[in-house]
């Protein structure tokens, strides 16, 4: 199956299925000497874990990783560095009843339809749980991240209805605090409450992660096709269950004026070329201008759901599914790493690739 890597510079090949042996990926390009904090390679891997909460699923999956390659002495040596989490607590008989038959907007039909065969245990290789190995190699990325001063952090703003404000200088303590993630603690109840509603009800609901790097140097990302919000397009709309991505003012700049949405040129007391808004998103031309980055992340409700649905099986007859086995009410308060993991594998590749940009 093609299409397991990402990036160019900082190069990451994730590999395994949900109930395969288990899961891993291998980075290439991380340059040598970089300090390596195990903590924060698990410290993300549990906040993306299963059972961390009640409002998520009650799977217990087991984030131990081991890294096998790339480490000398606590700091990268600049050869691949592979990181492997074995898988553990599978019930594979959860899943019996969609071996032959294919889950409404899952990727059943799809990865059937393409391959002739598919692992059917958890969802095989379209499980979520390959998003363990985006975090684990995106801890590293923020590593390298943090060594050149960008800061990445995401929360959740909306879950349904319920929006909370979005945040220009998001705190990752108060983010923390709440089993939602979100920057508003009050929005945060509400929200914890209409996910255990929706659960109890045996169905799903859709949110909103933003995100925010701050810290950035002008002049990342590359012309033309690998502008850098089109790799960071790339990066999220690749999350599963991902269905809208924005940056800047998105979506609403089409019902904006020029003279609304342009961001005026200044120069700050410390010399820096500044902008007084940043309807741009922190890229211009596809290359950072030293503004804080921003973004939104639309998550859908995810397709298990305790109710029948119509659907077809292999030979295409009709019959009906009922989810089983367990499965997240709301993904949001999981998918925060993951977003943070793959905007920071973003920003460490078009850090490393614009080494190269000029003499
Ligand atoms: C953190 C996370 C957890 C997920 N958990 C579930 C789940 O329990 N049940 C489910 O049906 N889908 C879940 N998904 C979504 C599926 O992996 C995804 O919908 C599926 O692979 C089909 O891909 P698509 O929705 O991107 O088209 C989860 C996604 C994320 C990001």
């Amino acid at each position: 199956m093609a299409g397991s890597q990402f990036g160019k510079a900082f190069r990451i090949s994730t590999y395994g299925e949900s109930h395969g042996p288990g899961i891993g990926v291998v980075i290439d390009g991380c340059p040598a000497g970089l300090d390596l904090d195990l903590d924060l390679i698990e410290k993300d891997l549990q906040r993306r874990r299963p059972g961390q909460s009640k409002i998520v699923t009650q799977r217990k999956e087991d984030e131990s990783f081991e890294i096998l390659s790339g480490i000398f002495e606590g700091k990268t040596t600049g050869t691949p560095i592979s990181i492997f989490i074995r898988n553990k607590d599978q019930r594979s008989k959860d899943y019996s009843h969609i071996a032959q038959k294919y889950r409404p907007s899952h990727a059943d039909f799809t990865y059937d339809s393409k391959y002739g065969i598919r692992d059917y245990k958890g969802g095989g290789r379209s499980s979520a749980r390959e998003t363990a190995a985006r975090v684990a190699s995106g801890a590293v990325a923020k590593m390298l991240c943090n060594h050149y001063g960008i800061k990445i952090t995401a929360y959740v703003s909306s879950v349904g209805s319920i929006k909370a404000p979005e945040i220009e200088n998001p705190d990752a303590e108060v983010i923390e605090s709440n089993i939602v993630r979100c920057a508003d603690p009050s929005a945060a109840e509400e929200m914890i409450q209409l996910i255990t509603k929706i659960r109890k009800a045996g169905d799903t609901i859709g949110g909103i992660v933003c995100c925010v790097v701050q810290g950035m140097p002008v002049g990342l990302g590359e012309p033309v096709f690998d502008k850098l919000h089109a790799d960071l397009a790339k990066a999220m709309m690749s999350i599963n269950a991902v269905k809208g991505f924005e940056y800047g003012s998105g979506f609403k700049a089409a019902e904006m004026k020029g003279s609304e949405h342009n961001d005026q040129f200044y120069t700050d007391s410390d010399g820096l070329v500044k902008t007084d808004t940043n309807h741009s998103g922190g890229i211009q031309g596809g290359i950072s201008n030293g503004m804080d980055i921003n973004m939104k992340i639309a998550f859908k409700p995810v397709a298990t759901i305790v109710k029948d649905q119509n659907s077809v099986d292999k030979e295409g007859k009709a019959t009906t599914v009922t989810g089983k086995g367990r499965h997240d009410p709301c993904v949001v308060p999981r998918a925060v790493p993951i977003v943070e993991a793959m905007a920071a594998l973003v920003m460490a590749d078009h850090i490393l690739r614009n080494r190269q940009s000029k003499l």
